[in-house]
């Protein structure tokens, strides 16, 4: 019988007791939500606050009270010309963003390595995709878009309207925006910036610029990703007229709930009002902190922490270092079996796995402790773990396997309205797909709706499945079959 913790959470059937169970345990938090499961910005009961647009409260998706001045003063706090508070995380944000920016059927130059919520937009709006490769690290994650590879697809597809980046990634890594946005603008064309993983970076020096310095034209930031907010909290902010507001307003209203809770709405209050005023300081300790256990690590010996210095500005143009990425280096060990044995034996939860590594999410709300318990596990690990030197290339799942890009056979709308046919993963090859298969978390796709199933991602989909990663999207729940078009 196994004699841990899950073991006793899997007997409560109902939703509160397993999560009262868990909340009384000492799993300490290295994912999101940015507050860690602690209390510090306390709201009043949630039953107690929980209203909606009620008499004297105001109505989100017409505010003219209490919730504009709020948007404002977060406009101010960003220094954007507008902000939008979102109930429905960033991927409301972004199905806005890219829905206002171009007309149904336009062209989307858009990274990958994208969320899905993009490639929902494209699916909706029915527009053509053209897709930008990152680059690669030697750590073997993606890394940035490099501006000349914008340049260079915009001469190529010049009926492209708006430029899509994600930047930071899931990693950390930043992407410079700057650059992209001046290529963009000589364009005429807009850029977005799905900024979901840096709503923080405003608030150091340390982490790199936020993109609305660098002039994107509209950015979407999750508060509850890297800030102390509540569950699915998250902002929108547009600094140009080169998308139109009231669209941006439109698809916001057509997106985004019509009972927007005042809970969540507090919460992001309250976190902004926080940040603004006790922000600088907070992150002051946090970042030493940070610095503290950057440094502790480079004692560790078969354990890599992912270095920036090791980048070239071209291949990661800058990190954001609150996304600690540890490699297994030489343990032998999987990027799974390194998160499952932090999270069995020492009680650290990751945000995710990957091929060859793991990543844990810190925030200004974490512990000296939790550092501490996350740099003994380590250290641990380091020492105790069976190790190997030689790594079996074949079976190495590499970020260049994640991030290629299937041949078009048609666009993702498309797709989608075709007949189908169910067929056997294995028998897919050469068929293409009406189904995405992505990597869960982050949820970007190895294949999309339209693109033509091939031998190279087989073999990398079972690669994941082998290395214990969570490969999602299909109906089929077991991953054996696949819907593809109907030839
Ligand atoms: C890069 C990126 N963008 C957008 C999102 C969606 O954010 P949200 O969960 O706030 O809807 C995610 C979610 O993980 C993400 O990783």
């Amino acid at each position: 019988m196994p004699n841990n913790i899950f073991y006793t959470l899997q007997k409560s059937s109902y939703l509160d007791q397993k999560l009262q169970a868990y909340a009384d345990t000492d799993y300490y938090p290295f994912h999101m939500p940015g507050h860690k499961r602690t209390d510090k910005l306390m709201l009043p009961s949630p039953y107690s606050i929980d209203i909606t647009e009620i008499d004297g409260f105001d109505n989100l998706h017409h505010p003219e009270g209490i919730l504009k001045e709020a948007q404002m003063r977060a406009a101010d706090i960003f220094n954007a010309n507008s902000t939008f508070y979102l109930v429905n995380g960033s991927t409301c944000g972004i199905l806005s963003a890219i829905s206002a920016a171009l007309p149904r059927g336009g062209t989307l130059l858009m990274s990958r390595n994208s969320h899905k919520a993009a490639y929902h937009a494209a699916y909706l709006r029915e527009l053509e995709t053209i897709y930008l490769l990152p680059s690669v690290t030697e750590f073997g994650i993606s890394g940035s878009i490099p501006p000349a590879h914008v340049a260079q697809a915009l001469e190529e597809f010049p009926q492209t309207g708006c430029v899509f980046i994600t930047s930071p990634t899931y990693d950390g890594v930043v992407s410079d925006i700057q650059a992209i946005a001046n290529i963009t603008h000589a364009h005429g064309i807009p850029l977005i910036v799905d900024e979901a993983h840096g709503a923080h970076f405003m608030f150091s020096e340390k982490f790199p610029a936020p993109a609305l310095r660098c002039g994107a034209d509209i950015v979407i930031q999750s508060l509850h990703k890297t800030l102390p907010c509540l569950t699915q909290t998250a902002l929108l902010h547009v600094n140009s007229k080169r998308v139109e507001e009231s669209l941006v307003k439109r698809f916001l209203d057509i997106y985004q709930t019509s009972s927007p809770s005042y809970l969540l709405m507090a919460s992001m209050e309250k976190c902004l009002r926080f940040m603004q005023e006790e922000g600088l300081g907070q992150m002051a300790e946090f970042t030493q902190m940070l610095s503290h256990l950057y440094k502790k690590t480079e004692s560790l010996r078969r354990l890599k922490i992912f270095d920036k210095a090791s980048c070239t500005p071209e291949n990661c143009f800058d990190h954001d270092f609150s996304k600690i990425l540890i490699s297994v280096g030489t343990t032998g060990l999987t990027g799974k079996e390194l998160y499952d044995s932090l999270l069995q034996t020492y009680h650290l939860q990751m945000e995710m796995s990957s091929g060859h590594y793991v990543t844990a999410l810190s925030s200004l709300m974490d512990r000296e402790n939790g550092l501490k318990r996350l740099f003994a596990a380590l250290d641990d690990i380091d020492h105790k773990n069976r190790f190997s030197d030689l790594d079996n290339p074949d079976q190495l799942l590499t970020t260049e396997m994640i991030y290629q890009i299937p041949k078009p056979g048609m666009s993702i709308s498309m797709a989608m309205e075709q007949h189908t046919e169910l067929l056997s993963l294995k028998a897919s090859t050469g068929h293409v797909s009406q189904e995405y298969i992505y990597l869960y978390p982050p949820g970007i796709p190895l294949v999309a709706p339209g693109e033509i199933m091939t031998g190279k991602l087989l073999h990398t989909i079972s690669l994941c499945q082998e290395q214990g990663l969570s490969v999602e999207g299909l109906e089929d729940m077991e991953n054996k079959k696949i819907k593809v078009v109907k030839m």
